[in-house]
């Protein structure tokens, strides 16, 4: 029986990460996924020649050098920018909130005429102790934005009215006065040329993996093949669920092939009324400028979360934080298991917070080594 360093329990991007970084330190792995693909949420399904991105859309950005360079050494970026524009019953605005916003809503063009619109709306809705979301944004950014681009959105979201949501969910509404409609203020950002399966086939070449294997339902002959495991699934699960189950919020996807070269103009379209049911509809081929002929949607519904469903986003509220805490202590207390990624840290994170913290559980477990050897340069 073949015998690994580690056995690393899910293929996102996480596992993927420590796998490569483990293999460029000597070291044996087994990658194991329940899904029938690598890649974890990041995975890309080509439908109509089209990237698509079936665990919701996926846009690469920080502003951190080294994690760019890192990414970069397994495939090129794109110039997708992130513009995301918002339609509130028909009306289209730019997102996030700035000048091009707040023309179409006021008709203002210079930023002192839009800060005292916002101000004046704030000063009439007169909140000083926020007690709800509604009375937090309003108090953040007036009443016009709140109404047509806040509430509707956000009660979607979170499938509750906006007056029963706490106030701490959020805690700024970041608001431009520059004509800027880039969502992200990171230094670089894009999209892989050709997917993101291209970063993880990469990252993961070489590597033994197996797919359609739940780590769960294996778990004494997993065990047995390694020194170590990897775990990058939900905590919860791991400890069958003793304590109870953390709660997630979850989303359905609805694809769509639609025969046309373009619906919508722009990749991320949000749906900002209360009327609509879904909160967005992302059309992928955007992402990469493509130009064939057809072209595939796909409508975002928000939703609870049950067993069996994909979980998420994490619900960091008061119980749920309290209860990860207790299977945290329990993990700390493991010494031949890892816990890692998304799902094991209980916690919603980017892309290159994943990478970065992978990075740091491969340097902490086998030392660290330069982001490229000389003989990769
Ligand atoms: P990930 O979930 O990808 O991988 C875990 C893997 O473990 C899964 O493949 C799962 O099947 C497997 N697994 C779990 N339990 C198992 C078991 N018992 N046995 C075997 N396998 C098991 N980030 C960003 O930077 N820009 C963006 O635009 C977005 N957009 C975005 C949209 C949506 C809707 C979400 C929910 C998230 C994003 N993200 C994002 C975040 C991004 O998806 C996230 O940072 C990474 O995918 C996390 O990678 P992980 O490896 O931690 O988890």
């Amino acid at each position: 029986m073949e015998k690994y360093d580690y056995v690393i329990v899910g293929a996102g991007l996480f596992g993927a990460t420590f796998a490569y970084e483990a293999k460029k330190r000597g070291k044996k792995c087994l990658v194991i996924d329940r899904r029938n693909h690598l890649g974890g949420n990041i995975y890309c399904e080509n439908v109509e020649g089209i990237n698509v991105h079936k665990y919701g859309a996926h846009i690469f950005h920080t502003s951190s050098k080294y994690i760019w360079d890192y990414v970069n050494q397994f495939v090129e970026f794109n110039r997708y920018t992130n513009s995301p524009v918002a339609n509130y019953k028909g009306e289209i605005y730019n997102l996030p909130f700035n000048m091009n916003t707040f023309n179409k809503l006021w008709g203002v063009i210079r930023p002192e005429e839009a800060k005292a619109k916002i101000e004046e709306q704030k000063k009439a809705a007169n909140i000083t102790k926020p007690s709800n979301l509604e009375e937090q944004a309003i108090s953040l950014v007036g009443t016009d934005i709140y109404e047509k681009l806040v509430k509707g959105y956000t009660e979607k979201q979170w499938g509750r009215k906006a007056t029963e949501l706490p106030a701490f969910i959020i805690n700024r509404l970041p608001v431009r006065f520059t004509y800027d409609n880039n969502y992200f203020n990171d230094s670089y950002q894009g999209i892989p040329i050709g997917g993101y399966n291209v970063i993880i086939d990469k990252m993961l070449e070489g590597i033994d993996t197996e797919l359609e294997t739940d780590y769960f339902e294996e778990k004494e002959r997993l065990d047995n093949l390694a020194d170590k495991i990897v775990f990058t699934g939900m905590i919860d699960e791991y400890y069958d669920y003793r304590f109870g189950n953390l709660e997630y919020r979850s989303l359905k996807f609805e694809h769509e092939i639609v025969d046309s070269p373009n619906y919508q103009g722009n990749a991320v379209v949000n749906y900002t009324d209360s009327e609509t049911p879904y909160t967005r509809i992302i059309e992928h081929k955007h992402f990469e400028f493509g130009t064939q002929e057809k072209t595939v949607i796909t409508k975002e519904y928000p939703k609870e979360w049950g067993k069996g469903d994909e979980p998420y986003y994490p619900v960091n509220d008061e119980k749920n934080t309290a209860l990860y805490k207790k299977y945290k202590q329990l993990a700390d207390q493991e010494e031949n298991v890892i816990f890692g990624g998304r799902l094991a840290t209980y916690k919603y994170y980017d892309m290159h917070h994943i990478i970065s913290q992978s990075l740091k559980t491969v340097a902490k477990e086998l030392g660290s080594r330069p982001l490229v050897s000389p003989a990769e340069n």
